[in-house]
């Protein structure tokens, strides 16, 4: 799937992740729609220019998303959208039973897989259905989904048993979803990224991620969120690439 003059939709487009990963696409002259609640979208959609347009939505809506997605096939004209790459999410840390004895807020997990998990479904369902009406292009694709998991999927830590379980259902779809989009020409693929410096990590306490950060084998650092987009856009242009997880974490290991 090529890049250029072609739509892509972009989820959690306001900060971080999301935000790299719609700078990358515009620059490599792909027009992008951009999803976030967060306003920041406007200014980002403004500086990137006429190809670029702001979507202020709460990406667990189906009556938003699918405002959003008519937005992308409009912006695509002929070609329609070409791919998809959610990144929105949200973090959460809760022990089971906290230092006073008390159990874990049911809601408060409950928001997490609602808007990771959940959320990341209505992205999805949406997505295919708009893509599966594209007519395929010269290599045969019509469209691709980025989802986007984490580590913790695979190796969570004491009190993200939320984070974790959204997360592991976001690497639980992927295998399913791509058997069944097979038959529209639609890849899923999923990125598990490692500790990124983006905004998102301002909530994990900083002695947290410095600790994090020092176990990394090699980049000893944090990830940076352009080495998201460069993925990314491997994977939009790599046609090979369906129904994996992909690691992107330098090979850390949580403990
Ligand atoms: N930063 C990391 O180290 C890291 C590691 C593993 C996975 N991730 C995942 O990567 C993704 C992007 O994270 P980031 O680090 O860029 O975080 P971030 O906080 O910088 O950006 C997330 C964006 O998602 C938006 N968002 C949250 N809930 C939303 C909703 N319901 N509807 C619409 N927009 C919503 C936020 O407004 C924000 O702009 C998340 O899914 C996160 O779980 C991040």
């Amino acid at each position: 799937m090529q890049v250029k003059e072609r739509t892509f939709l972009i989820t959690g487009a306001a900060s971080g992740l999301g935000a790299a990963t719609a700078e990358r696409l515009a620059a490599a002259g792909a027009k992008v729609v951009l999803c976030d609640l967060n306003d920041g979208v406007t200014a980002l959609a403004a500086r990137l220019g006429e190809g670029a347009k702001a979507c202020l939505v709460d990406i667990t809506s189906a009556e938003q998303m699918q405002q959003a997605f008519d937005t992308a096939v409009a912006l695509g004209g002929e070609r329609g959208l070409s791919g998809v790459i959610h990144c929105a999410g949200v973090v959460s840390v809760a022990k089971l039973v906290d230092r006073d004895g008390n159990p874990a807020d049911l809601v408060s997990y409950a928001r997490t897989v609602n808007i990771n998990l959940v959320g990341t479904f209505n992205v999805m369902r949406l997505a295919a259905a708009a893509m599966a009406k594209n007519s395929p292009d010269d290599s045969g694709e019509r469209g691709v989904i980025i989802n986007t998991a984490s580590i913790a999927a695979f190796d969570g830590q004491v009190g993200q048993c939320a984070y974790s379980a959204s997360k592991a259902g976001v690497v639980g779809m992927s295998l399913p979803a791509a058997r069944e989009l097979s038959r529209h020409a639609i890849r899923v693929m999923a990125i598990a990224p490692g500790v990124f410096e983006t905004p998102m990590m301002s909530e994990i306490p900083e002695d947290a991620v410095q600790a994090l950060a020092a176990n990394v084998p090699f980049p000893k650092r944090l990830g940076k969120a352009e080495e998201f987009a460069q993925l990314a856009e491997q994977i939009i242009v790599n046609p090979m690439l369906n129904g994996e997880v992909i690691r992107l974490d330098g090979g850390i290991r949580m403990q």
